[in-house]
């Protein structure tokens, strides 16, 4: 059976914190078991690179949106690297065979009769990049995902015919009951769908950085809409419209999501799929929200987990543990360095190392490290049984994709082994000379440790490499068939090993401080390097210079700074040049300064410095530089 995952590609905006890495990891986590069962199996994760928001957030660091999202996406590159996901695919939106089946796909979608073009009129929200009607917003006009302030669009624009899927996708929603997952997200999408749909917006002429159209239909000034570019991504990682090589895994897929962009996944994904002809996606599962000591993370508080730092740490494996376990799978959690310290030393310290260590001694004792399996059943078949439940459960509910819930029976196995022990006795046993049943004990227990192992191993894979290293015997997909499909029972060849977990004793991260405003007395004009950071300086080479009509203090700029196209700045020092004398000259400009409009007309994209002792002087520089060059 061939199988597909996906985690969302992930903006290149802001460096990788724990909400990725929980996304991330669940993924690989279903890839890893998906494996494990002997499927042959597909899993992508990558960065979203294109759209308005990279392209403001490359200007403000005074970098090109290509060079920016090189940066980023490295970044999560290596931390997944380094995480050991399993990915066998990292895309990203800017590569050359992402953009071509992009157009492709709108190609088709158009040529289709699906794709029309008109005139949008409407709000925008960067940040989401999302379009809003005017009823959607909240009060002044802020987006009602995110709050920030949207923007008024209006342009020229390619429309879906979303319209034309709301049936199809209903029937969709319909008739398979785990198309979407949890139930209670579902039934969010199904309302928002019977709410009615209207055509969606797929291209944008207000800026450049994006996918263009398909080149036969000549319209070289729109891109896509981010939204379709990313979608498709899960189309091209597979060489949909290309050379179609890994198709086949596409009939299969899982799609991991944030509930954040659901919608995206679960209502606009599904009708391209339809206008596509292609089949759906078998399930989209949409988590929930996680929060760090109860309160929202964000930059601005300096609040942000980043899970390498908690890795690092904890250990990156008991970490993986705590994400999957801690909260119900689409719901929302907290991260709190206690409440992870409580699962490393409790569940995992007490429950699965102490079970490990305790068989690893028993067998030592009683049998030269000499595990058999042959009384278990004569003796503790109840015991198997019940076992036997758990991970049929432990199973179902991973494949389920409820994580927190399969970790949940896997630890009921180690809570019975651990019980059955001191239960039994097997010291006593062996002093009253039941040797065969205290052997069987261990039997018991070493076999249930090896079953739980096998399919924890998804989730802890090294941890598990060391518990069978120490019981003697592998993870691997024929064992997995063995131990835990055919319920086989087997010897072991233990050997000593090193206590599996360490327990914490306190916190080993310094929590965020809370930032409080500053008091007057603190206020000072001092900055650190930090915040010159903030400010890029470039030299520009003026290229054109004029006055402007109906005002007597500004010039009008065409300003050179290395980039793709010259800025427009306007600067109000009309009464110290002539504006002729002007170009040519090499001046200083804040370049990460925000957009304005001036007089109602001119966007003015940086501001020109210059030095003011009662008249102004331009700055420069001592010799000629090359534009573009960074002052700092
Ligand atoms: O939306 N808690 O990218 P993005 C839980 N490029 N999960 C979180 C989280 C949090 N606090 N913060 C982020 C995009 N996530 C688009 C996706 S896919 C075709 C395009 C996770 O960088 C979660 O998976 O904003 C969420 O859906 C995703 O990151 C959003 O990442
Ligand atoms: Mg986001």
């Amino acid at each position: 059976m061939k199988k597909y995952f996906t985690t969302p590609i992930y903006y290149v905006n802001d460096v990788p914190h724990i909400g990725h890495a929980y996304t991330t990891i669940i993924t690989d986590t279903l890839a890893r078991f998906s494996r494990l069962k002997g499927n042959e199996t597909y899993f992508m994760t990558g960065t979203d690179e294109h759209g308005q928001k990279i392209e403001q957030a490359a200007k403000l660091r005074g970098k090109t949106p290509k060079e920016y999202a090189d940066d980023i996406s490295g970044k999560f590159r290596s931390l997944w690297d380094e995480f050991e996901i399993s990915y066998d695919h990292f895309i990203r939106t800017t590569d050359e065979e992402h953009k071509l089946t992009a157009q492709n796909a709108f190609a088709k979608m158009y040529e289709k009769g699906d794709i029309y073009k008109g005139e949008y009129e409407g709000f925008y929200c960067v940040s989401c990049e999302t379009f809003f009607t005017q009823t959607q917003l909240l009060d002044d006009n802020c987006c009602p995902d995110c709050g920030r302030k949207t923007s008024v669009v209006k342009e020229e624009s390619y429309f879906f015919r979303l319209s034309k899927y709301e049936n199809a996708l209903l029937k969709w929603y319909e008739e398979n009951e785990n198309c979407i997952v949890p139930k209670g997200k579902k039934n969010e999408v199904v309302s928002f769908v019977k709410g009615g749909l209207k055509d969606l917006s797929i291209t944008r002429t207000s800026f450049d950085w994006g996918i263009k159209l398909p080149e036969n239909l000549n319209d070289p000034k729109h891109v896509m809409y981010v939204w379709l570019d990313a979608l498709i991504n899960y189309l091209s990682t597979l060489g949909y419209s290309r050379d179609n090589a890994k198709m086949d895994f596409w009939s299969d897929t899982t799609h991991l999501v944030g509930k954040d962009i659901l919608r995206f996944h679960a209502v606009y994904w599904p009708a391209f799929l339809m206008s596509l002809e292609l089949p759906l996606p078998k399930c989209v599962a949409a988590h929930g929200w996680w929060t760090r000591n109860g309160e929202k993370m964000s930059k601005s508080k300096g609040n942000v987990v980043n899970p390498k730092e908690v890795a690092d740490a904890y250990g990156l494996e008991n970490f993986r543990y705590f994400l999957l376990r801690e909260v119900p799978f689409g719901q929302d959690g907290d991260f709190s360095q206690k409440a992870l310290i409580e699962r490393i030393n409790s569940e995992l310290g007490n429950g699965l190392g102490n079970l490990l260590s305790r068989i690893i001694g028993m067998s030592m004792k009683y049998s030269d490290f000499e595990i058999s399996s042959k009384n278990v059943m004569k003796f503790y078949k109840t015991e198997l049984n019940e076992a036997d439940e758990y991970l049929k459960n432990a199973i179902n509910n991973l494949e389920n994709i409820a994580p927190n819930r399969y970790l949940e029976e896997l630890w009921r196995v180690i809570t019975l082994a651990n019980t059955a022990i001191a239960k039994y006795e097997p010291w006593t046993l062996i002093k009253e000379g039941k040797t065969d049943e205290a052997n069987a004990l261990v039997g018991l227990c070493a076999n249930l440790l090896a079953k739980v192992a096998l399919l924890l191993s998804p989730a802890m894979p090294k941890t598990c490499d060391k518990i069978a290293a120490a019981l003697g015997f592998e993870i691997s997909p024929k064992n997995y068939e063995r131990l835990v499909k055919n319920a086989e029972l087997i010897d072991f060849k233990a050997t000593k090993t090193e206590p599996l977990i360490t327990r914490i004793e306190s916190e080993l991260m310094p929590n965020p401080q809370p930032i409080t405003p500053q008091k007057d007395e603190e206020k000072s004009d001092i900055i650190n390097i930090d915040d010159f950071a903030k400010i890029v300086i470039k030299v520009g080479e003026v290229l054109e210079c004029e006055r402007v009509e109906g005002s007597d203090k500004l010039l009008k700029f065409k300003i050179d700074l290395g980039e793709n196209e010259p800025r427009q700045i306007l600067s109000g020092i009309a009464k110290f040049y002539d504006p002729a004398t002007l170009v040519g000259k090499q001046v200083c400009v804040l370049a990460n300064l925000k957009e304005r409009v001036m007089m109602k007309k001119y966007v003015s994209q940086g501001m020109i410095l210059s030095a003011n002792d009662g008249s102004l002087v331009l700055l420069g520089t001592h010799a000629k530089v090359k534009n573009g060059a960074v002052v700092g």
